[in-house]
Formats: C-alpha cells, structure tokens, sequence
C-alpha cells in the first residue's frame, strides 16, 4: 500500500462511500491552506500565478505544448468545439452511453449531436459504428465535423482505431476525457491522443478540485490561442475589443492553487487506484462482468470501477444494506434522454449502450481505500451474488 495513505480500517459499522473525498483533504489540508492563503495574500483571483503555473505542469505531465486552465468541463468541450468553428448545421459524433454533457455541448454552439454505440468490453465508442453514424448524419442534411469520443470510467477510448475511422471521413478528434486525466496508452497521456482534449477537474474526478474546474489541452497553437480568446470574453491579452464571441470561461486562481497541491500527490494516487482497480479483478474475476484491466501500454485513470451484472437492483439494495454505495452510471444511454428527444433518425444501433445501462453498477474507488474496504466490497457483492 502506498506509504502516503492513511490506513483506516474497515469495520463492519464503517460506511464506504462510492468517493471519500474527506481523507484526501485531511491528507493535504495543511498544504492545501497554504497555498489558498498565498492566493488571498497576492488577491490575483482571476487568472493569478497558480493558474500559470498548473498550467505549465499540466502539459508536462500531458506532454503536450498547451494546456488552458478553464471554469469547467463541460465548458471546455464548448470552448473546443467554439474554437474549430463548429456551429448550426454540422453534426458531431458522440457515444450514446456517457454522461449528458457530452450531447449537451454540441448542442450548445447549435450543432447536431449524432449517437455512435459503444464497445461492450471497454464501454468507449466503437470505432466500427463511425462510418455508418457519418452516413446518417449526411443523410440528414448535416455536415459531420468532429468525432468526441469519451474515455470512459477514467479508461482511454482506442484512439488508434478511432483515428482511423475519423480519417476516412476527414473528422478530426475532440477528446471528452472529462473523466480520465492521468490515464496513458502506448501513443502517450490522455491529453496528448487527440488534436484536442478537455479535461473536467470536477471534485471526483481522479484530479478534483474543491469547485467546478476543467482544461483543454492541444499541441495546436492555433486552437489554444483561440481557446484562450474564448474564455475571456474573446479578448486577447489585456485588450478591450472582443475579437471573437467569446464568455466567462477561466479556472479560479484558488483552484488552481487546490489543483497544484492535488497534482504534487497525484501519480501516487494513480497508482493506488491501480491498487484497488487489481484487488477487485483478483477478487471478482468470474462473478460479474469487469472493466478490462490495466496492460503495459493502457493504463486507466480509475475515475470508477464499472461492473456488469444483470440482477444490478437486488445487488445494489445488498451491498447498500451493508453500507456500501454504489452507483449507476450511467442508468439511462442519452437517446433516451428528455433533453435529447427528437435527435434520432431511426437508423441507429444502439444495442450496446441500451444494454449496458441496464447492467452497470460502479463500486467505491479512490486513492484513499484500504484493501480491507476494498476486499469488504468484493466479499459482500459475491455473498449477494
Ligand atoms: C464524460 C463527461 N463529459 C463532460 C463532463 C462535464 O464536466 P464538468 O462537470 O466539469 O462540467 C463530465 C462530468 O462529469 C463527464 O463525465
């Protein structure tokens, strides 16, 4: 166990959250107080050092050359999709199964969002289901313009196979990896894998803030100095002229700060996730259905450990009788969203994520659970099983 964590033991008395964002900050407090003390100190409140500087250590730990500091997740992906010009008419290609952001934004710059299936073993979208999205979508009267895959659960979707997909039909990548900073494959971090990634620095992300905060990274000096308009009200620099249509879009200076204090401990905290993420393979394997499990080259930020099992309601109420949460991400795939009703066309297949919102079930996970919590969980899911 990493030496940083402290032990807490796990009594039968002793709830498990689904996150437990409380030890982290007892772990960091003192740091945590310092650094926001320095910000109230300078009174830099918007866009201060701390934001510089967390920025500079984002791309390096992305290795990317650009990485933005902005008010959220969600306003990233809108940022990114405003900077390539993205507007009415076009369409862009997004998983049926994901959080509702990721249809919503492509709403919000009043574009089309067309569902693409996912894959039943990584539960990202499914490279092979691109082709047939795009016809649909011209078939419709829109323009594809952009692919945005989700790394799921903190799991990097199969950049290589979607890259190729996207290629034939010339539609770059935007990366939703809302979920998934930290996470890394053979062709690099999450943040260096599309020509444009969006992070979300949510409280329960791997990397959380104590507010809402997010990023866009890019190796594109074009897209970041459009970014960088963007989140400013299209100014660029001090100027006063709105050079693009731009909104309130910055990360807090105070964020920034909680975020380089998170950052100092988090591949340590990446690695406990691993931790827990392997006690509940080793523990689970042959019971439900698991996330594939960490390889050399893909190694998951473990935002979540997402089972599959089909009695979901009855095992859910099981381990909720023991003090355990749990959670369903996602219970309902976003065709069948309210706010999305009226976007299908009827020619999609949707199967997978219809059937995978029926089935999914995320377990506690985070950087500060024991491996007797950890095993607590595995023991009480397979009574109940
Ligand atoms: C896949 C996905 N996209 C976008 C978002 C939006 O991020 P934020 O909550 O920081 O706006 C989230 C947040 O949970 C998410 O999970």
């Amino acid at each position: 166990m990493t030496a940083i964590l402290a032990r807490v033991p796990a009594t039968e008395s002793q709830p498990i959250p689904l996150f437990d964002l409380k030890r982290q900050q007892t772990r960091l407090r003192h740091d945590i107080d310092r650094r926001i003390a320095r910000v109230l100190d300078h009174g830099q409140f918007i866009l201060g050092p701390e934001v510089t500087e967390l920025e500079t250590e984002l791309a390096a730990f992305a290795g990317v050359k650009h990485s933005i500091g902005v008010s959220s997740g969600r306003d990233a992906l809108i940022m990114a999709l405003m900077a390539m010009g993205v507007g009415p008419g076009d369409a862009v290609l997004v998983p049926a199964f994901t959080f509702s952001a990721t249809a919503a934004v492509v709403i919000s710059v009043g574009a089309t969002p067309v569902f693409v299936d996912v894959d039943i073993v990584t539960y990202n979208m499914d490279a092979d289901a691109i082709g047939p999205a795009v016809a649909d979508a011209k078939s419709r009267g829109l323009t594809p313009r952009a692919v945005m895959p989700v790394d799921l659960f903190g799991r990097p979707a199969d950049y290589v196979a979607l890259k190729a997909a996207a290629d034939e039909h010339g539609l770059p990548l935007i990366a939703d990896a809302a979920q998934s900073f930290g996470a890394s494959t053979a062709g690099g971090r999450v943040g260096a894998l599309a020509p444009i990634t969006c992070v979300s620095f949510y409280p329960t992300k791997p990397l959380g803030a104590f507010g809402d905060g997010g990023g866009i990274l890019t190796d594109d000096d074009d897209l970041a100095s459009a970014v960088r308009q963007i989140r400013t009200h299209g100014r660029q620099g001090d100027g006063d002229e709105a050079m693009r249509i731009g909104m309130t879009g910055r990360l807090d200076t105070i964020q920034a700060a909680i975020l380089l204090s998170k950052l100092s401990v988090f591949k340590a905290e990446l690695n406990r996730r691993a931790e827990i993420a392997a006690i509940y393979d080793s523990r689970l394997e042959g019971v439900c259905g698991l996330p594939p499990v960490d390889v050399a080259e893909t190694r998951s930020a473990w935002a979540l450990y997402t089972i599959r099992v089909p009695d979901r309601d009855r095992v859910r109420a099981a381990l909720a009788s023991r003090d355990i949460g749990t959670a369903l991400f996602y219970r309902v795939p976003l065709h069948r969203h309210p706010a999305f009703k009226g976007l299908l066309s009827g020619n999609e297949r949707l199967d997978v994520a219809e059937r995978l919102s029926n089935e999914v079930l995320s377990l506690p996970m985070g950087p500060d659970l024991t491996d007797e919590e950890a095993d607590f969980v595995a023991d009480a899911l397979i009574a109940s099983l």
